[in-house]
């Protein structure tokens, strides 16, 4: 079973991971606490909240964070017409506006409404235009045969593939990169709290429901968004 958002920090990791000695090797990345007695409103409210702290921290910024556009998404992406981009939890922008500056018209979700405001404003700096929405992503719509490219970047622990399948255009892109599950041995994350994805899950899945796959790896390296160096699932791949 995998954790609910609101129990893992901006790293994906699991609250009590400080327990685990990794965050003895980083910078602090401090923050409260959830309450364990939070309703679920409050725990979308607590979550909004510490993402909109933590993607616009400078220190967190400096130390544990990646702001170059992820390199899966450059390569997928590289050659092709540029179209029309749904970037679902979207954070800062960092990929929004790489695709933005190479000609797309990109539209990012995410309820981290300060971060989008951060996007924006650095869109205003690159001269490029982005459509944001400061929305659950779980409410959004995402359409039917709308978007050329999906982006989902380190952007939940679901596949999204049925919304995927039916809001890309036919021949449309997704891209797809987050943790492996191996990442919750590495972690020492307790049955019950697991993330990631389990081998082939995602390149399964996607096949099944009648994706191309272009690429599929499970590599170990540096993830993207978090800089610390786990297994991860890179997947792209293309609607019929
Ligand atoms: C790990 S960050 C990744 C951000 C971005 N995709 C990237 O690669 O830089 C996860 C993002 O998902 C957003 N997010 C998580 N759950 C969400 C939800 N239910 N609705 C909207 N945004 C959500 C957070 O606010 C955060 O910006």
């Amino acid at each position: 079973m995998k954790i609910h958002p609101a129990n893992r920090n901006p790293l994906g990791e699991a609250a009590d991971d400080t327990s685990q000695g990794l965050a003895s090797s980083r910078p602090a990345v401090a923050y409260p606490l959830l309450p364990p007695d939070a309703t679920p409103t409050q725990q979308r409210e607590y979550e909004r909240g510490r993402w909109n702290h933590f993607l616009l921290d400078t220190t967190w910024r400096q130390t544990r964070f990646n702001d170059q556009p992820n390199t899966l998404l450059v390569e997928a992406v590289r050659g092709r017409s540029a179209g029309n981009a749904l970037d679902v939890n979207m954070g800062e922008g960092r990929n929004a506006l790489y695709l933005a500056q190479q000609g797309w018209q990109v539209t990012g979700v995410d309820y981290a409404d300060k971060a989008l405001a951060f996007a924006q404003q650095r869109a205003q700096q690159l001269g490029v235009s982005l459509t944001t929405i400061a929305q659950d992503v779980t409410t959004y719509a995402w359409g039917t045969n709308q978007w050329d490219l999906i982006v989902l970047c380190y952007a939940d622990e679901e596949t999204h593939v049925a919304q995927t399948y039916a809001a890309l255009k036919p021949g449309g892109l997704l891209v797809f990169e987050n943790f492996h599950a191996d990442v919750n041995q590495a972690r020492g994350i307790k049955p019950g709290s697991q993330i990631g994805f389990a081998t082939d899950e995602l390149k399964n899945t996607y096949a099944a429901a009648g994706f191309q796959i272009l690429r599929y790896e499970e590599p170990v390296g540096v993830a993207d968004f978090s800089l610390e160096t786990q297994r991860l699932v890179k997947l792209v791949a293309q609607k019929c």
